[in-house]
């Protein structure tokens, strides 16, 4: 899978060559690529923003070096995803969908959001699809946090990338609104809290049983906070 993203803080990105997904790239299952906006305008300022049509609070994005960056970026087939607090809630479902695309490519904007028109345009070319996502019901500073988490989520589902595939299948969100059940390492008490005798007993369908059990338990927990 390739994966593009373009920011004006291309820096926020360097995470990515840490860990599994570091990894992933040295075994070639993932290509990065990433792009400063700026290098697409042609002023002495680099400029990429200017005051909202109709007033207001705050700057927005020129759509100029967009629709340059963009142009040079996108690939027939690609999905094109745009961060915006007001895009559609990002979840497992959706990370399994991208994660079989051929080529992702992230517009991380910054201050009020990017010229309108650029979505709009990119939606209207039937050769990329377009989404617009939000990681959460909360304002950051711009996307790149979101990008991150989402090429993280995506990038683990990618086959090759995780060690042990069956892990994938257990965890949280795997099925829709059910987290994982707790889990437990050695020693087998630690600061007087024991773990479930259960876990130790050999017995695989108690443990199965229990392990659905507090699986239901925490879900709701989850839902209800
Ligand atoms: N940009 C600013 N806030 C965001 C959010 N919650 N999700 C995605 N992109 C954002």
């Amino acid at each position: 899978m390739k994966i593009s993203a373009i920011s004006i803080f291309p820096e926020y990105f360097q995470p990515l060559q840490l860990s599994l997904i570091g990894k992933a790239q040295e075994k070639s299952l993932v290509e990065f690529n990433v792009k400063d906006l700026r290098d697409f305008t042609h002023d002495t300022h680099r400029t990429v923003d200017d005051t909202p049509y109709g007033g207001g609070a705050g700057m927005v994005m020129k759509p100029e070096p967009w629709g340059e960056a963009l142009d040079q970026t996108l690939t027939d087939g690609c999905d094109l995803i745009v961060l915006t607090p007001a895009g559609k809630r990002f979840n497992q479902r959706l990370a399994e969908k991208f994660s079989q695309s051929p080529h992702l490519v992230f517009a991380c904007g910054r201050y009020e959001g990017i010229d309108a028109r650029v979505t709009e345009y990119y939606r209207s070319q039937p050769r990329y699809r377009v989404h617009e996502i939000s990681i959460g019901d909360y304002v950051l500073n711009g996307g790149e946090v979101a990008a991150l988490a989402i090429i993280e989520s995506v990038v683990r589902l990618i086959p090759g990338v995780i060690g042990n595939p069956e892990s994938l299948v257990e965890e949280s969100h795997a099925q829709d609104g059910v987290v994982e059940y707790p889990t437990y390492t050695k020693p087998a008490e630690w600061r007087g809290l024991k773990v479930p005798d259960v876990l130790s007993s050999g017995n695989h369908g108690a443990i199965a049983t229990w392990r659905a059990e507090a699986a239901q338990l925490r879900s709701q927990h989850a839902e209800r906070d």
